[in-house]
């Protein structure tokens, strides 16, 4: 996959996609990213990337000329049919691991990272494919999302994790979230691994697992309940 990423401040990535499994991604040719700034499409006297909201208001919002420009030189550049556009911005739809699985499917995402109060509409309307919020907070630019959004889909690309780090046991894959884990020592001052991880008996452990990861999700997002995939035994252990 090739990612695009459209920022004014290129040097906030530095080096987050040079370590664990982003890095291994790019060795192993499966995860291709590089960064363009709008700001060399922006051919007025100061290089200017924002302006004033017409109608008043406070803050300045991203002119259209330099992102148009700038995802135009991307696309002609890089040739890619599979291609989806994606602006992050708090207003966008709350990103998921549904999410994440789905952007994986594609041979580019061109990031857009917005600044200052916004986007002028017109990118919005004209060049996203889709809009993507990682939460209900807002941030002071649309990079930290993006480096989010990034690690999110890269880990999910064939070839990236290895065997030991398989997708389908991570929270939120099967709709609700990850049981817990434990490693040596067996005790730890007095603080035991529990009994059943032990016993060596693997259906006993498979059915711990399957109710301890209810609990979590029961007790920190019973909203992921109302959508997951639950079987008559998870219901009844739900209601015990
Ligand atoms: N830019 C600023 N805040 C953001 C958020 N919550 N999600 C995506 N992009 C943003």
């Amino acid at each position: 996959m090739r990612i695009d990423i459209l920022s004014l401040f290129p040097e906030m990535f530095g080096g987050v996609f040079g370590a664990s499994i982003t890095k291994r991604a790019i060795e192993k040719n499966i995860l291709d990213i590089a960064i363009t700034n709008p700001r060399d499409f922006a051919f007025n006297k100061h290089n200017q990337v924002d302006d004033t909201p017409y109608g008043g208001g406070a803050g300045m919002v991203m002119k259209p000329e330099p992102i148009f420009r700038a995802i135009k030189s991307v696309k002609e550049k890089t040739q890619i049919e599979n291609s989806r556009v994606v602006i992050m911005c708090p207003t966008g739809k709350t990103f998921n691991q549904q999410k994440a699985i789905e952007l994986a499917k594609y041979d580019q995402l061109i990031f857009i990272c917005g600044h200052y109060e916004g986007y002028d509409n017109r990118i919005v309307q004209n060049l996203a494919d889709e809009i993507i919020s990682i939460g209900d907070y807002v941030l002071t630019g649309g990079e930290l999302a993006c480096m989010v959004v990034v690690d999110a889909v890269s880990r999910m690309l064939p070839g990236v994790l290895g065997s030991g780090e398989s997708a389908p046991t991570d929270s939120f894959y099967n709709g609700i979230l990850e049981y817990p884990q434990y490693t040596k020592p067996r005790e730890y001052h007095g603080l035991k691994v529990p009994e059943v991880l032990l016993s060596g008996d693997h259906a006993k452990i498979a059915k711990w697992r399957r109710q301890e990861a209810l609990r979590t999700t029961f007790n920190n997002r019973p909203d992921l309940l109302k959508t997951a995939d639950l079987s008559k035994e998870d219901k009844i252990f739900l209601a015990s």
